[in-house]
């Protein structure tokens, strides 16, 4: 057994600790955040992946967080799970990798086998982090090995954790491929390797970009649908039967979380800087989705209208404003944008979410509502952003005026479905 480093302790890399740690690793989580890894070594998670009892059995077997740049100086394979977020200008925002990647190479034990499991477009493991690597001379196999492993992890699925889920992996150099799958084969049941990095890089894309383009087509088809009074959930149920060529996506409020709206873009940008030409699919699905909060919004204005009533002044109860079912994740919710539109629409809108106490909104921190029941009765209309299993769905509708669904799960007449 050997020492890892994990750079970056959140949604990706604490749940990669946890596994190598699982198997006999010494493990270091390394990350920026001084409160985070404090309350790591107090023995409490932060990833809804990750249980307080998982932190106190990794502390147990030799788990360790820091901050000490130091302590990577001691491990045999360093692991970077850091953000790659967008920029202003809405390109990819390299800085964490970049940090992370210098930290490694002021520090790195010679031999080491450094991975980047961060989202990142392709091309980052051979022109950024290699050379950063080889920087005072360092050769590539000699004195250091690398590879790229994308993450597939999935908050809160039940089924497919970081240990039965197929992981890719792709090695700079067929040395740094070899030791790489080797690595993972201890905690991963299947491997999947690539020629190279670039391509575990684009598959990674790949597989996001296909979630986010069909996504936007079936809310695409989901607004048509309406238009021509065509319920698109039983259409999508029917497509469902037949049993191979189709995968059931559904219409929603629109895309959230780090990965599906952020993603694709950095395949876009990369295609128009290096070939300087549109991603086409990319560029409508992210029209499409980053519309449909607005669109949600003009179909709440329509149900009031209906009733005689304006946007303005009406109380719009909002429930479930997390992206995914079930977990406390808020990053990129699309709900966050169709509460400030409504806000600023001038609707008495508040919300209830079973994972969040408190969100900001329009410059202001919002509290859920205290009694649900009663936020429910009290509003000219409740909107299901989020299907989160810990609802009462019957109870919602039997409570409210009228429900506006955006998830497809409920019916009855006082319902209306996106
Ligand atoms: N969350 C997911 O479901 C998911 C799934 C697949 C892939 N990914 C990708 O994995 C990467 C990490 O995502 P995440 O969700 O774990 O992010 P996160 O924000 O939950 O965690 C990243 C951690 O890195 C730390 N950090 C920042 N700079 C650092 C540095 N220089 N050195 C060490 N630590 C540093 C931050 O403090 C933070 O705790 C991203 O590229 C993301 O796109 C995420």
């Amino acid at each position: 057994m050997g020492i890892s480093i994990i750079l970056g302790q959140g949604y990706v890399g604490l749940p990669l600790a946890e596994a190598l740690s699982e198997v006999g690793e010494t493990v270091f989580g390394f990350d920026v955040n001084q409160g985070l890894v404090d309350n790591l070594n107090a023995g409490r998670s932060h990833v809804d992946d990750v249980s307080h009892e998982g932190v106190a059995k990794m502390i147990a077997a030799g788990y360790r967080a820091t901050t000490d740049p130091a302590d990577i100086a001691k491990a045999d394979t360093v692991v970077i799970c850091v953000p790659t977020p967008l920029n202003q200008s809405g390109g990819p925002d390299m800085s964490y990798v970049e940090s992370a990647a210098a930290l490694a190479a002021a520090n790195l034990k010679p031999g080491a086998l450094v991975v980047l499991e961060s989202t990142t477009y392709p091309g980052t493991t051979t022109n950024l982090l290699r050379p950063l690597l080889e920087e005072g001379g360092r050769v590539l196999d000699k004195d250091f090995h690398l590879a790229f492993s994308p993450e597939r992890i999935d908050p809160g699925n039940q089924k497919f954790n970081i240990r039965n889920t197929p992981k890719v992996v792709g090695g700079e150099s067929p040395e740094s491929g070899r030791l790489a799958v080797a690595y993972y084969s201890r905690f991963v049941s299947q491997i999947h390797q690539t020629k190279g990095t670039k391509e575990a890089e684009t598959a990674k894309l790949l597989e996001n970009t296909y979630r986010h383009v069909n996504i936007a087509l079936i809310n695409e088809l989901a607004m048509f649908c309406h238009a021509l009074d065509i319920d698109v959930w039983e259409v999508v149920k029917a497509a469902s039967s037949k049993p191979y060529g189709f995968q059931a996506f559904y219409p929603g409020p629109g895309v959230g979380g780090h990965c599906i709206p952020v993603d694709p873009a950095y395949l876009s940008f990369e295609v128009k800087r290096r070939l300087g030409a549109d991603f086409r699919f990319i560029e409508t699905a992210m029209d499409i989705n980053s519309g449909m909060p607005r669109y949600v919004v003009s179909r709440i204005q329509a149900i009031l209208n209906r009733e005689g009533k304006p946007l303005n002044g009406s109380k719009v109860l909002l429930l479930g404003i997390i992206y995914m079912p079930d977990i406390a994740d808020l990053r990129e919710s699309p709900s966050l944008e169709i509460f400030e539109i409504l806000i600023d629409d001038g609707a008495d809108a508040r919300f209830f979410d079973p994972h969040v106490a408190t969100v900001r909104v329009a410059g202001d921190v919002r509290e859920r509502e205290a009694d649900l029941q009663q936020a429910i009765i009290e509003s000219d209309v409740v909107v299901v952003l989020q299907a989160h299993s810990a609802f009462n769905l019957d109870a919602i509708v039997n409570s409210s005026k009228t429900v506006f669904d955006t998830r497809g799960v409920l019916s009855g007449a006082n319902v209306e479905r996106l």
